[in-house]
Parts: structure tokens; C-alpha cells; sequence
């Protein structure tokens, strides 16, 4: 029998089942269940004077962040949606990040095609242009907005996977607090769970919280307390020495090691 090491559960030991049992696993067939994934709207066009020459909306949740340097987002459709002949043609596409207020909007994009209508009319959306891109327009209802260009396409089997560059990003004024930075927590997103829509939940952590010292959990997770507990003026000054002393740390962990935290961003 191997020894188990200091600190160790004996998980054979029936006083340590009842804090395991939730490993009891089931076996599945082999499916996406990855989750949660976003849900986007990935706003198109065909090349003008074309058939498909016209804006088109479709609902991806097969989509994610591929590489940090050129920042890329994979898109994953089938040969069979309207929207990927546009994009083949074009090169283009512009991914939508979908709030609460596109949950209705989002669904209908899924559910029917651009083959048989305007869905840009049909959802009461408009088109806005985003730079970088000469046929791809974004929606400008949604909060975020990431102009791609497609560098490679792999087809996988049922689906094409489009990988795109993101040469452009907008952001709705309203997520941007005074000092520029981009506040996505306050877009209300939305995330897709085996089939349905959930809104976020609270935010219970941040990038590297597990090691962070006490006065940055203090500061980062207690922002208001923080901010209560340091109203003198010497006290406020030790506050922004504080500040400056973690943005340079932060900073220079940054540099040593590769990380792009802009905005709380990891990679
Ligand atoms: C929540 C949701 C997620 C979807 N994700 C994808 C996806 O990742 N890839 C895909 O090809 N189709 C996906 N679909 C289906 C397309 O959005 C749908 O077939 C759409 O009508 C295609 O539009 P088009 O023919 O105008 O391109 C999804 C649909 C829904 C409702």
C-alpha cells in the first residue's frame, strides 16, 4: 500500500467518504460540455454587388480566446449557415458581446437565417461601423464589439473553425470608469449553460487573489470599507503610496513574466 503524505485524506477510509462523495462520477457519451461559454452575435456581410451582399447576424457559443499576442477569438460554424458563406467571402466578421438586454435578440439570431430575412430588422438592431473592417459592421447595441479578420480556417468535421484576429475593439461609453479603464462587469453578460441563458453572478475573485497580499484583497475585493477606513489626510497618502507601490509591482510581475493584466485581462 503507498504511504500517504503528510496533510493527506485517506479517501478509503469511510469517515472521509461523506466529503468526496460529490466525485462519484457517472460516465457520459463524448460531448461539448464545456461550461459555461459565452454566447455572442457575430454580425457579417457578403461582398457588395454578391448574392449574400447584405448585413447578417448569427448566434455562436462555440467561441472563445485563442492567443493573446496577436489577440485572436476563435469562431466555430457549420458550412451550412448563410453567415459562413459570408464569411469565407469577405474575411470578416465582428463579435458581438451579448448583454441582458440582446437575450431575446440572441435566441432569434439562432433560429432562423439570413438566408430568408433581415434579422438586423427583424430584432429592431442597427448596424455601426467598427474600424479595420471594409464589409463587417457591428452591432451597435451591444456593450462590446471585436472586429476580426479571419487568418486560418480549419474545418474540424460538423464545424468550420474561423480564426480572426481582433483589429479593432469598441466598448460602450458607460463601461469606462474616469481613469479609462474598462469596466466589463458592469455589461450584465450573459453566459450559455447546456441549453440555457444565465446572467453573471457575483464576483467572488480576482486575477491571482489566492496569493495576493492582504492590503490588495482589502483594496480590490473591499474597495468601499477601504475607502471609509482611510479619510484622513496621511492616511490618504499612505493609500496612494500603497496604490502606486502594488501598479508598480504589478508592472513590473507584468513585464518579467508575459502577462497582459490590462484591465484585469490574463493570459
Ligand atoms: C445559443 C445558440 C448558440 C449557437 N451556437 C452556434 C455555433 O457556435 N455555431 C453554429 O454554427 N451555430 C450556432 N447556433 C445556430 C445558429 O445561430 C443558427 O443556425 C442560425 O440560424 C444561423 O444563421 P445564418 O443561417 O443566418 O447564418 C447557435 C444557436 C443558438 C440559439
Amino acid at each position: 500500500m503507498t504511504e500517504l503524505k503528510e496533510g493527506c485524506k485517506d479517501l478509503n477510509r469511510p469517515e472521509n467518504q461523506a466529503a468526496t462523495s460529490g466525485s462519484r462520477k457517472q460516465k457520459l457519451k463524448p460531448a461539448t460540455l464545456l461550461a459555461p461559454v459565452p454566447v455572442v452575435l457575430v454580425s457579417c456581410c457578403g461582398l457588395p454587388g454578391g448574392e449574400r451582399a447584405k448585413p447578417n447576424l448569427i448566434t455562436v457559443a462555440w467561441t472563445g480566446t485563442i492567443c493573446s499576442d496577436p489577440p485572436m477569438v476563435a469562431i466555430s460554424i457549420r458550412p451550412s449557415r448563410y453567415s459562413h458563406q459570408q464569411i469565407r467571402e469577405t474575411g470578416e466578421f465582428v463579435v458581438n458581446l451579448v448583454d441582458h438586454s440582446l437575450l431575446r435578440a440572441a435566441d432569434f439570431c439562432g433560429v432562423r437565417s439570413g438566408k430568408d430575412m433581415d434579422k438586423f430588422a427583424a430584432c429592431n438592431l442597427n448596424t455601426e461601423p467598427i474600424p479595420g473592417l471594409l464589409y463587417a459592421q457591428a452591432v451597435a447595441e451591444s456593450p462590446l464589439q471585436l472586429a476580426c479578420k479571419v487568418r486560418q480556417t480549419i474545418s474540424l468535421g460538423s464545424h468550420d473553425c474561423f480564426m480572426g484576429e481582433v483589429v479593432a475593439v469598441q466598448a460602450a461609453d458607460n463601461l469606462m470608469d474616469q481613469q479609462g479603464r474598462l469596466c466589463l462587469e458592469k455589461a450584465d453578460l450573459l453566459a450559455y449553460l447546456h441549453g440555457d441563458y444565465h446572467r453573471l453572478g457575483e464576483r467572488v475573485g480576482f486575477f491571482g487573489f489566492s496569493v495576493a497580499s492582504q492590503k490588495v484583497l482589502n483594496r480590490r475585493l473591499m474597495p468601499a470599507k477601504f475607502e471609509k477606513k482611510l479619510d484622513k489626510p496621511q492616511e490618504k497618502n499612505i493609500r496612494h503610496t500603497a496604490r502606486k507601490n502594488v501598479k508598480e509591482k504589478a508592472g513590473r510581475k507584468r513585464r518579467s513574466r508575459g502577462i497582459d493584466r490590462m484591465n484585469g485581462q490574463s493570459d
